[in-house]
């Protein structure tokens, strides 16, 4: 999709479809009030008809029959007064729709003088840009439907800032990035094994600056990666650990290490799953397709962080020779877990990631995983579960995930919960008590990142959508890539 910038009267835009977003009750606007003289006063007469008061989510459709040079008009209704970003994602995705319906291919946007900000310019491309998403590679009937390929955004003097066109410019190098990590949850899982992974993060991690290293069973083992063994044990499929590196051009401000769980499918393992619960288990590699994808538009963005991605990838099945509740993994920092449920597995495979990023003394380091239903059962399916042994990268991650649209909420490491993870045979067990699971998974990677500052992200409820809605369908929904684009961003 072209996106431009005009500056032009509303009379004077020839376009298939110009769309003029409202605030509630808004509507004495005095762009409404010219083209409503071209139109001979039939525009307000509709508005009046429909009883349209641009509440969050209306809209009303007006064709010109040539008494302008735009074809048809489209008013959205935005909604209350607060206008966040938000509400402009929204109504980006639902103008990209309604020309889709109309079959506009190209469209402008009015914006009035005093909503052209960065922030609600950007957000109404992004929403644009993310409602496009489709995933339809094994439907057999499916029709690619005309997309809008021009989005020209106008304003009376509009003024565009650097400020303006970066955030745009933004926010179109990382919509690749969230649609790749929405494929990569959805593909089925039988054919997202690990080794598939691998070779996306190396079809997809080029580029300069990006190196990608796939290690296979025998790296793995020599590396002694022993959680991600042992979680492996129950599969045919070998695992894979991928490495991605990014190095800057310039001198690097920071160094960070991102390290995302990879799961292509969890079964529970011996502790098997209900088949209900197993439905959708093939989103629990969201995490580290979420840092495959921030790692693959790296190179475009230009940031000057050096950033390391490590993705631990292998599926959890009960195979013959599958791990059993009793079994003590020992890691390379020496700490040994006991395995009680084999359905405990992200942590597990965490585990081996974070001491081996930790190594490298990064300066932050950050995990994603769809990690534990408790985290759901806490915050529901729109919100990810925060923890940080670190308060000023937690604030950091808060604003820029709030920023990008993306809700986190921080959740506490209750130190007096560790008591919930001793073992009466090795270091610590791998589940808790019956209250309180995402805090205990959260307390057992923690000893697994020594005092490098470092932030947790359980994203199981938001890395998968049960439903569609606009800027998703149902499915992988790219969870986290904005967000961590936005903190390298602004590093
Ligand atoms: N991958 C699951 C967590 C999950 C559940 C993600 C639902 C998305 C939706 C994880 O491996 C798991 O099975 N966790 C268990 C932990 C328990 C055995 C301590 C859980 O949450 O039930
Ligand atoms: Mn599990
Ligand atoms: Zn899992």
């Amino acid at each position: 999709m072209e996106i431009k910038f005009r500056d032009a009267n509303a009379d004077r835009i020839k376009t298939e479809l110009l769309v003029i977003p409202l605030g509630e009750k808004k509507l004495d606007e005095s762009v409404l009030r010219s083209l409503d003289r071209h139109l001979k006063g039939g525009l307000r007469a509709r508005i009046e008809k429909n009883r349209f008061a641009a509440g969050e989510g209306s809209s009303l459709l007006y064709g010109t029959a040539g008494m302008l040079p735009a074809a048809q008009i489209l008013l959205i209704g935005l909604g209350g007064s607060d206008l966040g970003a938000d509400a402009w994602r929204k109504a980006g995705a639902r103008i990209c729709k309604e020309a889709a319906t109309v079959g506009a291919l190209d469209v402008a946007v009015l914006f009035a003088p005093e909503r052209d900000d960065e922030i609600a310019i950007s957000a109404l491309v992004e929403g644009a840009l993310l409602a496009a998403y489709q995933f339809n590679k094994y439907r057999s009937n499916s029709k690619a439907p005309a997309e809008v390929n021009s989005l020209t955004l106008f304003r009376p003097s509009l003024k565009k800032t650097v400020a303006m066109q970066k955030a745009v410019d933004i926010a179109q190098s990382l919509m690749p990035a969230v649609f790749l990590a929405r494929d990569l949850v959805n593909e089925p899982p039988s054919i997202a094994t690990a080794r598939f992974l691998g070779a996306q993060a190396q079809n997809h991690c080029r580029g300069r600056g990006l190196t990608v290293e796939v290690w296979n069973k025998k790296k793995i083992a020599s590396m002694k990666l022993a959680g991600l063994l042992a979680v492996n044990r129950g599969s045919l499929e070998e695992p894979r650990f991928i490495r991605i590196h990014y190095k800057p051009k310039g001198k690097a401000k920071k160094r960070i290490a991102l390290i995302g769980k990879g799961i292509t499918f969890d079964s529970g393992g011996l502790s098997l799953k209900p088949s209900k619960s197993m439905e959708t288990m093939k989103l629990d590699m969201a995490g580290g397709a979420a840092v495959i994808a921030a790692m693959s538009c790296l190179p475009k963005l230009e940031l000057d962080v050096e950033v390391t991605g490590y993705v631990p990838t292998t599926d959890n099945l009960p195979g013959q020779n599958a791990q059993k509740p009793g079994d003590v993994i020992r890691y390379m920092n020496g700490k040994t877990i006991e395995v009680l449920n084999t359905d405990a597995e992200g942590r597990l495979i965490l585990a081996d990631a974070l001491a081996l990023a930790a190594q490298q003394k990064p300066d932050y380091m950050i995990n994603l995983a769809t990690l534990t239903g408790a985290c759901m059962t806490a915050l529901g399916n729109q919100v990810g579960g925060l923890f940080s042994n670190h308060q000023p990268l937690a604030n950091s991650l808060l604003q820029c995930s709030q920023a990008a649209g993306e809700k986190l909420w921080q959740l506490p490491l209750v130190k007096e919960y560790k008591e919930l993870i001793k073992s009466s045979v090795a270091d610590m067990k791998n589940i808790g008590g019956a209250y309180g699971g995402a805090i205990t998974a959260a307390l057992i990677l923690q000893e697994f990142v020594g005092d490098t500052p470092w932030a947790h992200l359980d994203i199981a409820g938001p890395a998968f959508a049960e439903s569609d809605s606009a800027l998703c369908p149902k499915g992988g929904t790219g969870f986290g890539v904005r967000t961590l684009i936005r903190f390298l961003a602004s590093l």
